[in-house]
C-alpha cells in the first residue's frame, strides 16, 4: 500500500549527530556540554530547558545529549499530553531510580509549551513534579520563551536560549549539501533562500529539497514557488494539492509542512466531500483517512513517531489517488470545524475537543473522525428538532450546540420535543418487546431522516452532497475492524436501553 522508494527527508539525512554538527549558538553549546560532563561526573544538574524558535536544532541537541547516557526516554509533549501519560511514561522512569546501578536515563520532553496541545494544567503540574522528584537528567525543549505554560517551569530549570541560525551559516550548510547531492546551484539563489528561511534551518532544508530533488538544479525562478506564507495558508495549499492533484510527487512534497499532521488530516477529511463528487471516490478517500487515523493512533500509543510517515502517506497520496480524474472546478475549501487563523484560540480548541470526546464515546469513533463529521453536524443542526435530538443524545451544553448553529434551540421546540419524548416513552412501554414496537420506531427513523434530506435539498448546496454525506459517514464509522466489533457488541446491549428515535440519527 505504501509507495516504495520514498526518498528520505534531508532534515533527517543531515540531522546533526554530534555537538560539532550543530551550527551556531557556540556559547550555548559549551554550556550544554558542561551540563553533560557534570552529570557524567555524578554531579547532578538541574533540568535543562532549551528555548528557541523552530528549526534551530533543539530536538537535535536533545538527541545528541542522549548519546551520552546509557538510555533515554522521549515524550513528545505537544502530542496529546496529559497528566496520566506523563506520569506513566516519565514519572515512573524518573522515580523508580535504579537503586543498584548508577546508570542514568536521560528524559527528553520535547516542546513542553505544547504548541498543539490543549488543556494542559495537569501536564504542567506533572512536569513540575517530575523535575522535583527525578534523579535522572532531564532535557526539555520549548518554542516560546514567554509562554504562560512555562512560567512555573522556568524557575526550576537551567534555561538555555537557543537563537535563530544566522543567514550566513544557513547559506554555508545549504551550499555544502548541494555539493553533496550533486546540485547545480546559483550561489546567489542559495543566499536568497537562506535569507528567506529566517533562521529556520528545517524550513531551509525542506524547501531546498522540494525544489531541487528532481531537477537537480536551482535557479532564481524556482524561488518564486517559495512564498513566505504562514502555516494556515500552507495547510490550505496542502489540502488543495491533495484534492486537486494525482501526482504522487507533488502531493508528497506538499505534505512537508510545519504543522501538526493530525490537524492537516482533519482539514483534508473535512474538504473531501467538497471536492470529490463520486460516491466511490469519497468512500475510498475516507478509507484512506481512516488508515491515517489508525497510524496516528499507533504513533501516539507506541510513541514511535515514524508511524507519522505512514499516516502522512495515507492521508496525502492515498486520498489524492482515490479520485479517478482531477476535477476542473473551483472549490472553496473550509477549515471551519478545525479553526481559522483568527479562531485559533485555546478556548475554541478546547470546545472542539470536548465535543469530539462526547461524540467518540457515544458513537464509538476516534476523536479525529468525530471532528471530521462536524460539517455534517452543521447541516443537521440547521433543523431545530434534529438539533434538539442530537444535542440531547450527545448531552451537549449550550456552547457545544452553538458550535453547530448560530441560534439557540428555541424553547418552544424543546418543550414540544420533551413532550414527544415522554409520549414515546410511555408508548414504548406498552409495546416493549413486541415487533410492532420496532416497526413504529423504524417509521420514526424514516421520518426524521427524510426531514434532514428535505432540508438539505432546499438549501443551496447541490443534491449530490446529500448522497455523499451519507456515504462518508458510513465509511468513516467502519474505519477499523476493531471498532466495528466494539460497535456491534456495544450496540447490542445499548439498543435495548436507548431511545431509538434519537439513535437513528446516527445509524447512517
Ligand atoms: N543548528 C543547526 N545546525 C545544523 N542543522 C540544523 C540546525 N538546526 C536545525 N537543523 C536542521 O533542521 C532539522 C530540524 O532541526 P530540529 O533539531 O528538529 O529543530 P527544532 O527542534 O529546534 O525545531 C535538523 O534535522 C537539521 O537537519
Ligand atoms: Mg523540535
Amino acid at each position: 500500500m505504501l509507495p516504495k522508494g520514498k526518498s528520505m527527508l534531508w532534515t533527517d539525512k543531515y540531522r546533526p549527530k554530534v555537538f560539532k554538527d550543530i551550527i551556531g549558538n557556540g556559547k550555548q553549546k559549551k554550556e550544554i556540554e558542561a551540563w553533560v560532563e557534570n552529570w557524567k561526573n555524578e554531579i547532578p544538574q538541574p533540568c535543562l530547558l532549551l528555548i528557541g524558535p523552530a528549526g534551530t536544532g533543539k530536538t537535535s541537541i536533545a538527541h545528541i545529549i542522549a548519546n551520552n547516557f546509557s538510555e533515554f526516554i522521549e515524550l513528545n509533549a505537544s502530542d496529546k499530553r496529559s497528566h496520566d501519560v506523563i506520569m506513566n511514561t516519565v514519572g515512573e522512569s524518573s522515580t523508580t531510580q535504579s537503586l543498584f546501578s548508577k546508570e542514568r536515563k536521560l528524559i527528553i520532553l520535547d516542546e513542553v509549551d505544547g504548541i498543539h496541545g490543549n488543556d494542559d494544567r495537569g501536564g504542567t503540574r506533572a512536569i513540575g513534579k517530575i523535575i522535583k522528584e527525578s534523579h535522572h537528567p532531564i532535557v526539555m525543549t520549548a518554542n516560546d520563551f514567554y509562554s504562560k505554560r512555562l512560567t512555573s517551569i522556568k524557575p526550576k530549570c537551567q534555561v538555555v536560549k537557543i537563537n535563530k541560525v544566522h543567514t550566513n551559516s544557513i547559506n554555508a550548510l545549504l551550499k555544502k549539501i548541494c555539493k553533496e547531492e550533486g546540485i547545480e546551484a546559483d550561489p546567489l539563489v542559495i543566499k536568497e533562500l537562506a535569507k528567506r528561511s529566517n533562521g529556520d534551518m528545517r524550513s531551509a532544508l525542506n524547501t531546498l529539497q522540494v525544489i531541487v530533488e528532481e531537477s537537480k538544479k536551482l535557479g532564481l525562478s524556482d524561488l518564486d514557488i517559495v512564498s513566505q506564507k504562514d502555516n494556515i495558508n500552507n495547510i490550505f495549499d496542502t489540502v488543495r494539492r491533495v484534492l486537486k492533484s494525482k501526482s504522487i510527487d507533488k502531493v508528497k512534497k506538499s505534505m512537508m509542512l510545519d504543522e501538526d499532521p493530525t490537524l492537516v488530516m482533519e482539514y483534508v477529511a473535512e474538504n473531501i466531500p467538497r471536492e470529490y463528487e463520486k460516491a466511490k471516490e469519497i468512500k475510498k478517500a475516507y478509507e484512506m483517512i481512516s488508515e491515517a487515523d489508525l497510524y496516528f493512533g499507533r504513533a501516539r500509543s507506541s510513541r514511535n513517531y515514524t508511524y507519522w510517515r505512514y499516516a502522512t502517506d495515507f492521508m496525502g497520496i492515498g486520498v489524492a489517488l482515490a479520485k479517478d480524474e482531477t476535477y476542473k472546478k473551483f472549490t472553496r475549501l473550509t477549515g471551519s470545524m478545525a479553526f481559522s487563523l483568527m479562531g485559533r484560540t485555546r478556548g475554541k480548541r478546547a470546545l472542539r475537543d470536548r465535543i469530539a470526546e462526547k461524540m467518540s464515546k457515544k458513537l464509538h469513533i476516534s476523536n479525529s473522525i468525530a471532528i471530521s463529521m462536524f460539517p455534517e453536524m452543521e447541516i443537521m443542526f440547521q433543523n431545530d428538532e434534529v438539533a434538539y435530538e442530537i444535542a440531547s443524545y450527545l448531552d451537549f451544553d449550550d456552547d457545544e450546540v452553538k458550535r453547530f448553529r448560530k441560534r439557540k434551540i428555541p424553547k418552544k421546540v424543546i418543550k414540544k420535543m420533551e413532550k414527544k419524548k415522554l409520549e414515546e416513552k410511555s408508548k414504548s412501554k406498552d409495546f416493549k418487546s413486541s415487533s410492532l414496537g420496532v416497526a413504529v420506531e423504524k417509521d420514526e427513523t424514516k421520518k426524521s431522516n427524510s426531514k434532514i434530506e428535505k432540508k438539505k435539498k432546499s438549501s443551496e448546496s447541490d443534491d449530490s452532497k446529500i448522497e455523499n454525506n451519507e456515504i462518508t459517514v458510513k465509511s468513516k464509522k467502519g474505519y477499523s475492524d476493531q471498532d466495528k466489533k466494539e460497535n456491534l457488541e456495544e450496540n447490542e446491549t445499548k439498543d435495548k436501553k436507548e431511545n431509538s428515535a434519537q439513535k437513528s440519527l446516527f445509524n447512517f
